[in-house]
């Protein structure tokens, strides 16, 4: 996976089109699944955020090919998804939402065979397999049935097997779903990498705005059908002119310390383990009176940073019937 340089087909650079729509419409009869999306993406990780039945994954079948829109057309890659389904398959890398590993089989014996379906040959297949589990942290297990695994073990599997033909653009459907915080910060330290490291575009679906934060250059944020919002990550982590500081210790010296900064004329609230401080009034340097504060307490200041608004917040403001990870579907 490291040779991406070396790719069969045009390389897709960052700033090419990577997925493009134009009035895509899906109804499953009465149930408007996605209405009238226009949507662009390039290279890089994309975060597709909306809660339950936002028509994430509807969206993923159909540029695959899987499903027919009811209107509308879109390419992938360059390549239309109405007439060209077979040369985005074989770009395009797929993680289904939902479990579709045969209990009985190894992981290793699995992903070796979707890959001999995408045409390697044999050894080749056996290759890229051994590479690609190793990749997605799937080593000593391997060769177990796949239906004695836990579900971090299971979504390691399902991703393996849409990165073993070296796609070019994997779709990844809800890879976090079902784990505990510790394999979901794995899985998305992986999806970084498939981005980062192996120069795959990733587009991943996530009902969880705070996650696909800190993975995505880019996010698509969809509402009951509708395109809410698209742009770059950055820009909805506007910086919001507070201060965010942290001092050594919990609650106990949080609170002494805020109280200080308060006593010193300072608007603060506390933010977690840290404390929000507004701009200063005229005259006075945020950053001094935190430091000087600190020093008389004698309390170590661990962070000093600006503030910066979150996905959540940007959701909330944008769109308060759609409130994060609500189930309407
Ligand atoms: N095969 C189907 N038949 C009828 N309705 C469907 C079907 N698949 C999805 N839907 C409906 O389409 C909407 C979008 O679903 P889906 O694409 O699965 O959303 P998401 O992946 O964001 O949760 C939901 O209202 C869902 O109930
Ligand atoms: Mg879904």
């Amino acid at each position: 996976m490291s040779a991406r340089t070396a790719s069969v087909g045009p390389v897709t650079g960052d700033s090419e089109q990577v997925i493009e729509t134009r009035g895509l419409t899906k109804h499953y009869g009465q149930v408007h699944a996605l209405t009238d999306l226009d949507i662009e993406v390039g290279g890089g990780v994309t975060g597709l955020v909306g809660a339950n039945g936002a028509g994430k994954s509807t969206l993923i079948k159909i540029l695959l090919g899987l499903l027919e829109p009811t209107s509308g057309s879109a390419r992938v890659l360059g390549h239309d998804i109405a007439t060209e389904g077979e040369e985005i398959r074989r770009f395009v890398g797929y993680m289904p939402e939902h479990d579709c590993l045969p209990p009985d089989v190894s992981a290793s014996e699995f992903v070796v065979h979707m890959a001999r379906m995408s045409g390697l040959g044999a050894s080749a297949a056996r290759e890229r397999s051994a590479d690609v589990l190793r990749h997605v942290g799937l080593e000593e297990e391997r060769y177990r049935p796949m239906g004695g695994y836990s579900t971090g073990m299971k979504q390691r599997a399902k991703l393996a097997q849409g990165l073993v033909h070296d796609p070019r653009l994997v779709f990844l459907d809800e890879p976090t779903n079902g784990l505990d915080p510790a394999a979901r910060a794995d899985m998305l330290r992986l999806v970084r990498r498939i981005g980062s490291d192996f120069g795959i575009a990733v587009l991943v679906t996530s009902h969880l705005l705070g996650e696909l934060e800190q993975v995505s250059d880019h996010v698509v944020v969809l509402d009951a059908g509708h395109l809410l919002r698209s742009s770059a990550t950055g820009d909805f982590l506007e910086r919001t002119g507070s201060l965010l500081v942290e001092v050594v210790g919990g609650t106990t010296e949080r609170d002494r310390f805020g109280e200080a900064l308060a006593a010193a004329g300072l608007t603060c609230r506390p933010r977690g383990t840290a404390i929000a401080v507004e701009p200063a009034p005229d005259g006075l340097s945020v950053h001094d009176l935190v430091r000087d504060t600190a020093a008389d307490l004698g309390l170590g200041l661990m962070r000093l940073q600006p503030d910066r608004r979150h996905l959540e917040d940007v959701f909330l403001d944008d769109a308060p019937a759609a409130a994060a990870g609500g189930s309407r579907g």
